[in-house]
């Protein structure tokens, strides 16, 4: 579904990815993992068109991404939630939900039952929809994050550490959260660096040290592997 492949980002002299390869394919959740500065937010921003790669090629579905435009990729089903829980501040709970939506072709009415939705399934959103974003908790704030990410109705969903921050009851509803998404029928490219959690929630993974793929291969051979243990199961 998402293939990248030899790819190369430059931050003036800092060489950030070193011909990085992965995929990911339709209905899995791939983990990628890596200690602070690896590249994983790089990663994340050359694949949603944020930054633009030096060399190296993304497909999505047989489309070409370097050269797709940020908004134009939102529109072919690539939504990210950003690292550091970004919202829309100064807007309220529902506007930011129904910004998520603006790719989108459909009615009031149909963009209306996915709002329902995300109230179901979050419901302090519902709460709270009138409250300006800016001034929900944080946790409450990562809930609205995704959620507004999930009303592009991706099919596949980029998460930037959407556990960093937070309080263990509300890591471990993130964590779930993201299970159910998938569950669902949205693929997920997670990056974390909880990576005993990621391990245990994805069908893959790989770990990024300095711009490079170090290690890959099934999650539950990583939370096995002695290398991997070392360095980031603790
Ligand atoms: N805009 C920038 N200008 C210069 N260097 C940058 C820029 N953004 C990132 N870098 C550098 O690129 C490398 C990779 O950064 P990146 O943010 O992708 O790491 P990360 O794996 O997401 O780390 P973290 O876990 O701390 O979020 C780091 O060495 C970082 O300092
Ligand atoms: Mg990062």
């Amino acid at each position: 579904m998402l293939i990248v492949k030899d790819l190369n980002v430059y931050y003036g002299a800092i060489h950030a990815l070193k011909s990085l390869s992965f995929e990911v394919n339709e209905g899995e959740i791939v983990t990628l993992i890596g200690a602070n500065g690896a590249g994983k937010t790089t990663t994340l921003h050359a694949i949603s068109g944020l930054l633009k790669a030096t060399s190296g090629s993304i497909t999505l579905y047989d489309k070409n991404l370097n050269t797709t435009m940020a908004d134009k990729i939102v529109g072919l089903g690539l939504a990210q939630v950003p690292e550091g829980r970004r919202v829309f501040s100064k807007m309220s709970v529902y506007e930011n939900l129904i910004m998520g939506a603006y790719t989108r072709n459909d009615t009031k009415a149909d963009i209306q039952v996915d709002i329902e939705k995300m109230y179901q399934r979050f419901p302090r959103l519902k709460e709270r929809y009138k409250q300006t974003a800016g001034t929900m908790s944080g946790g409450e704030q990562q809930m609205l994050a995704i959620a507004r990410a999930l009303m592009s109705k991706p099919k596949i969903l980029l998460m930037d550490e959407p556990s960093m921050g937070l309080a263990p009851i509300l890591v471990d509803e993130i964590f779930s959260i993201i299970k159910d998404t998938n569950d669902a029928g949205t693929t997920i490219l997670l990056v974390e660096q909880n990576a005993h959690k990621a391990l245990n929630i994805a069908d893959r993974a790989y770990v990024l040290e300095t711009g490079k793929i170090i290690i890959s291969g099934n999650a539950n051979e990583l939370l096995n592997d002695d290398r991997v243990r070392q360095a980031y199961l603790g």
